[in-house]
């Protein structure tokens, strides 16, 4: 069996009212295009992938580059049949059936199309449509049906008449065509309303040659959502989100939310990890078990190990967290940064291309840059690593056992060995050597009776002792 699949991706979406081309605004992280076509990345059974494009969406080809998939150019935008037609120069010469799909109806799982084939190939059908029932069928190209039931139309919005409108049951743009129902496109004439050629009309055609058209309709459907608008772009995102926080709950992954949690497709999580409300974990994070995850956090592309947790209001991105370590509340963590075992990191403090040992903590206030911390150092707040003078940056190195004083700076590049400590206030300049005591801050002076010979009326000479 040689099943091609041919994916729409040429069309302008005007609706999205965009610069960009529709199929490309982002679902949950990813090219709404993206999606469809991992799905059927995984059909052995398609032999050929090919998208349409035309000059509206050259892009398409760069988001898709490194795939297994044919480009083919739709010249004039000539609507949904000639956008077929020009896929077809593409396609294998001996291919036996089309599998076409929208580019912009992306959430269409791999079991569906698989039943579509199924449902094609034992019913020996010219044409199988998937349909679905739409609570609002508005903008969608209704199913015809004559008295026994046989599909003998689609009729979009436009063409529809008052009791068409009602027809609750809708093309979801998915179909298989035989060779021999293809033949048929060329008998499309353009729709007048439009100006297009309307690839749903092959429908009346191969019905009133006698070919065998079915369709299989779905009585959900979130997973045919079109997307031409921005709302339709959020009611798809909606229906992802809760089709993966299902899936992760399932898997044993407490979610203190369903509508405010976004999980995006390329993320892991691991079992017994609990995830507050509003937390957002983007592509290519991996979130490991019995972790906690506080409300308004914002993981990217980050590794979380074991029972670690990540306090409320925390932003990680491009870094890893070790086992039973404590990020946050209000950590900023920015890209390569490596968070040891049992480390703690905690209000206000900023880390960018930092690596923390073992139950290292810095608790409070402090930006740590370009530096490489070991195990058990305590950070007092206010630290911050000087790292940069305007045109390079330097990299500070604490080794294992130190303790800095609250409200130092260190000028980079410098190295504070083993044990040592620095006092509190001080400005770190030089190396210190291991085991010693660093203080760089200027001796206090108390000035004696100074403030009432400065604003003697408001000093007021103590009571004398009765
Ligand atoms: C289409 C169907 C409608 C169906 C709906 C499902 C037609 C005439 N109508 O309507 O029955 O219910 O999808 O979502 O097919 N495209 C091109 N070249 C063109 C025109 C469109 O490649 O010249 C592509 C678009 O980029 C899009 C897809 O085809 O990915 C569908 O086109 P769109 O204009 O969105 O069709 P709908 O009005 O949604
Ligand atoms: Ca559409």
């Amino acid at each position: 069996m040689n099943i091609n699949a041919v994916i729409l991706a040429a069309g302008l979406g005007t609706r999205m009212k965009s610069s960009i081309p529709k199929v490309l605004h982002p679902l949950l992280g990813k090219p709404i295009i993206s999606h469809i076509i991992k799905t059927i990345e995984g059909i052995d059974r398609i032999s050929k992938r090919i998208v349409v494009i035309s000059k509206h969406t050259e892009s398409v080809r760069n988001v898709l580059s490194g795939k297994e998939i044919v480009f083919a150019m739709q010249t004039d935008l000539l609507g949904t049949a000639d956008a077929l037609k020009d896929g077809l120069k593409s396609s294998d010469s001996n291919f036996e059936h089309i599998l076409v799909l929208a580019g912009d109806a992306p959430l269409v799982t791999q079991t569906t199309i698989n039943t579509l084939i199924d449902t094609h190939i034992k019913g020996k059908n010219d044409i199988t449509i998937q349909s679905f029932v739409a609570p609002d069928p508005t903008s969608y190209g209704r199913i015809g049906k004559d008295e026994r039931g046989k599909v003998i139309a689609i009729i979009e919005e436009k063409d529809a008449d008052e009791n068409q409108r009602e027809i609750q049951e809708v093309n979801s743009g998915i179909y298989l065509f035989s060779a021999m129902a293809i033949s048929y496109l060329s008998d499309i004439t353009v729709n007048q309303l439009k100006g297009e050629y309307y690839l749903t009309d092959i429908v009346s055609i191969c019905h009133q040659k006698g070919l065998k058209v079915e369709a299989v309709c779905s009585d959900t459907m979130d997973e045919f959502i079109g997307i031409n608008s921005r709302f339709d772009l959020l009611t798809a995102q909606k229906a992802l989100q809760w089709r993966i926080n299902l899936y992760w709950m399932e898997n044993g992954v407490t979610l203190m939310d369903i509508d405010s949690i976004m999980i995006e497709p390329d993320v892991k999580i691991g079992s017994d990890t609990t995830i507050f409300p509003n937390v957002i974990l983007q592509a290519g994070t991996v979130i490991g078990r019995h972790c906690v995850i506080c409300p308004n956090t914002r993981i990217i592309n980050s590794v979380i190990k074991d029972k670690a947790i990540i306090k409320d209001s925390s932003f990680i991105e491009d870094s890893s967290v070790e086992s039973e370590a404590s990020i946050g509340p209000f950590s900023h963590i920015r890209p390569n940064s490596k968070i040891g075992q049992n480390a703690r990191i905690g209000n206000f403090v900023e880390l960018k291309n930092t690596i923390i040992g073992n139950n290292t903590k810095a608790s409070h206030l402090s930006y740590l840059g370009d530096a490489e911390l070991g195990n058990d150092i305590n950070i007092g707040a206010g630290t911050i690593t000087c790292n940069y003078d305007g045109v390079n940056k330097f990299k500070t190195t604490i080794k294992d056992g130190v303790f800095i004083g609250s409200d130092t700076q260190i000028v980079a590049p410098v190295t504070i060995n083993e044990n040592s400590f620095v006092a509190a206030g001080s400005t770190i300049t030089k190396d210190i050597p291991s085991g010693s005591l660093a203080i760089s801050r200027v001796k206090q002076t108390n000035l004696e009776g100074w403030a009432k010979k400065r604003i003697p009326h408001l000093i007021k000479d103590k009571p004398k002792d009765k």
